[in-house]
């Protein structure tokens, strides 16, 4: 069946208000469209455990720089409803940009601590504009429970870090990040990518995993960073944003492992900025 398309706040809660009715739970799963495997992990996620699973598409003009692809970013609505509709998602919830920011609109949320570097660093404007959307569509749909994936850890922090903090009575789930056989992260902007800068683009994951493993054994996180850094130079990346051992729940940067830690890195090949992290489990 197809999904209810949804335009506009009132017709969201008029369709969640019917299925709370009906004793139906919730899920919320928001994207900005160009969907792909990873993005529909979440949508089976929320359908395997909710009664009615909405999905946003919405392409969030306030997380882009002046400088970055909004505009290019690719889009493919028909494409998305497709795929939805083959996956049984009850409705998809399309706002135009000027209903979610509407003449006069004047509120930003911004999260302190987890946004604190690593993706900040080199693009500051980034999740003031994830956040407030975030608390925007979970505050429209209201909610059991909203789907994020690892694949975008810094942000799964944050939106944890924001339902918390407002008390925003909805559970956040995380999924794994979904890969393609050669183990790059399924991303809307791999499509950038050239046949060459495809080749080249595993490394970041191998890469990763390589240095998770060492750190695993007891290696010092200064070392293993200097080796990532040489062996992603020398697979062909061109400038490193970061290339950091963290806390997996604060994100402060560790120099040994001793807890649940997380490998996180952003790389560019050629013009396309890919991100990864991989979790560190000192135990495994
Ligand atoms: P978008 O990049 O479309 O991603 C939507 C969701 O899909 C995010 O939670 C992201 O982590 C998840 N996702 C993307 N690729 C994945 C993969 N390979 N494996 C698992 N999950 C993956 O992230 C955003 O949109 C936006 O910032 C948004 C949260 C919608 C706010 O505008």
């Amino acid at each position: 069946m197809k999904p209810q398309v949804l335009d506009s706040v009132a017709a969201l809660r008029e369709a969640v208000a019917g299925w709370r009715a009906e004793g139906s739970s919730v899920a919320l799963v928001p994207t900005m469209g160009a969907l792909h495997a990873g993005h529909m992990a979440l949508v089976h996620a929320a359908r395997a455990e909710a009664g009615r699973t909405v999905v946003s598409l919405f392409v969030n003009p306030t997380q882009f720089a002046p400088s970055e692809d909004f505009s290019s970013y690719p889009r493919s609505a028909a494409d998305d409803l497709a795929q939805l509709a083959e996956a049984g998602v009850e409705a998809v919830f399309m706002p135009r940009v000027d209903t979610v920011y509407p003449p006069g609109f004047a509120t930003t949320v911004r999260v302190g601590g987890v946004t604190a570097g690593l993706e900040s660093a080199a693009r500051p404007h980034f999740f003031a504009g994830v956040a407030t959307v975030v608390t925007k569509l979970l505050l429209q749909c209201l909610p059991d429970a909203a789907y994020f994936g690892e694949k975008d850890y810094q942000q799964l922090a944050t939106v944890r870090r924001l339902v918390a903090d407002l008390d925003i009575p909805c559970r956040i789930e995380a999924v794994p990040t979904v890969r393609a056989a050669d183990g790059l992260a399924l991303s809307s902007r791999n499509a950038y990518l050239s046949t060459d800068e495809r080749r080249v683009a595993p490394a970041l994951f191998r890469v990763l995993s390589e240095m998770a493993a060492a750190l695993a054994r007891g290696g010092a996180a200064t070392d293993e960073v200097v080796r990532g850094v040489a062996a992603l130079e020398a697979a062909g990346f061109g400038h490193i944003d970061y290339l950091a051992v963290c806390d997996a729940g604060t994100l402060t940067p560790v120099t040994r492992v001793e807890g649940p830690a997380r490998v996180l890195a952003a790389a560019w090949l050629g013009t396309t900025r890919l991100i990864d992290n991989v979790p560190v489990d000192p135990a495994g």
